[in-house]
């Protein structure tokens, strides 16, 4: 027997994104795998008043166990009530690769989930992305496919063409599956190596012009932007400094994904900004303090920078403070 999300207190994604495209701003959805991520991203959202996406991929699915998922989102959910102000929390399955998966995390308390069939042939992509949807909406659970490939991290960003999506191609895959949001590329990629960049060179500007196309042929529908963050320099300092190696790693510039917020993107995915600020702090512990083994001792501080890190985000660059 399976679970509904409106019993664990969790929101669809629905009138977050109408409230987000009519006030021009992106709702965050941070991936999270573990507790302390959790904590932070909920104790950054409440204090910001921010609506948020807790996503999770196939992987830390697999990593966290799908039933400490359900509890854990559920625990979210009364920690901030706890904190003293409720805001709108969402789970989602990020890049769901089958029916099957998208299935179960629906079964298993999810309010929302990715079918990502960017990969196959368009008719293909909408048999599967419509079966998702066919599922996901009989327990009124929202569903965000992709149409376009976003540029893996080998890849040079220049030859890149082939890989944004086709604007010819959102009206009939919108119609034909039924989705609620739609995952675009236009310049992004996921992992802390987005561009190849010489030093001092800018990263190529996101393809903004795509971007406006797929909103006058979708109006007022919402998109979805992967692979946003930023790699934020100062952490992979950090993480070089003290034992790391990240040599290159280049994210998009933080104006950019402002000027994005207040468009039809109704949703920012940022994993890897949030690896980089945990890892950067408990390295730094570490080499600091070599006598320490109290996990609390550096899941604290790098728990800590989350938190931080988090409110930038809302505040800065997704504009969704203080719209909870
Ligand atoms: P980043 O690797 O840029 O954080 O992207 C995350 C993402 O898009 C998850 O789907």
């Amino acid at each position: 027997m399976g679970i509904s999300y409106k019993e664990l207190g969790l929101v669809n994604t629905r009138e977050m994104f109408k409230k987000a495209m009519e006030g021009k701003y992106a709702i965050p959805a941070y991936n999270f795998n573990n507790l302390e991520q959790l904590q932070a991203i909920i104790q950054a959202c409440v204090e910001t008043r921010s609506p948020v996406i807790l996503q999770v991929s196939k992987g830390a699915r697999q990593y966290a166990n799908a039933t400490m998922l359900r509890y854990m989102a559920m625990g979210a959910v009364e920690y901030a009530k706890e904190l003293g102000y409720e805001i709108p929390i969402a789970l989602h399955l990020d890049h769901g690769d089958s029916f099957e998966l998208c299935k179960a995390c629906v079964d298993n308390g999810f309010s929302s989930v990715m079918i990502d069939g960017s990969h196959l042939p368009f008719e293909e992509n909408i048999e599967i992305t419509r079966k998702v949807v066919e599922y996901a909406h009989q327990f009124d659970v929202t569903v965000e496919g992709e149409l376009g490939v976003l540029a893996g991290i080998e890849e040079d960003v220049k030859a890149e063409k082939s890989h944004y999506t086709n604007p010819d191609e959102v009206e009939e895959f919108v119609e034909r599956t039924g989705v609620d949001s739609l995952a675009i590329s236009i310049g992004t990629s996921h992992g802390a190596y987005k561009f190849k960049v010489k030093p001092g060179e800018q990263v190529p500007p996101l393809r903004f012009d795509i971007l406006e196309e797929i909103e006058r042929r979708l109006p007022g529908f919402p998109i979805v932007l992967h692979g946003a963050s930023s790699v934020i320099p100062e952490y992979v300092e950090l993480i070089n400094k003290y034992g790391g190696n990240l040599e290159g790693a280049v994210g998009v510039p933080e104006d950019q994904l402002r000027k994005a917020a207040t468009s039809a993107v109704c949703k920012i995915n940022i994993d890897s900004d949030g690896r980089l600020a945990f890892t950067a702090k408990v390295r730094e512990f570490l080499w600091n303090n070599p006598k320490e083994f109290d996990p609390r001792k550096y899941l604290k501080p790098a728990r800590e920078e989350l938190v931080k890190m988090y409110k930038h985000k809302n505040i800065n660059v997704l504009g969704s403070a203080n719209k909870a």
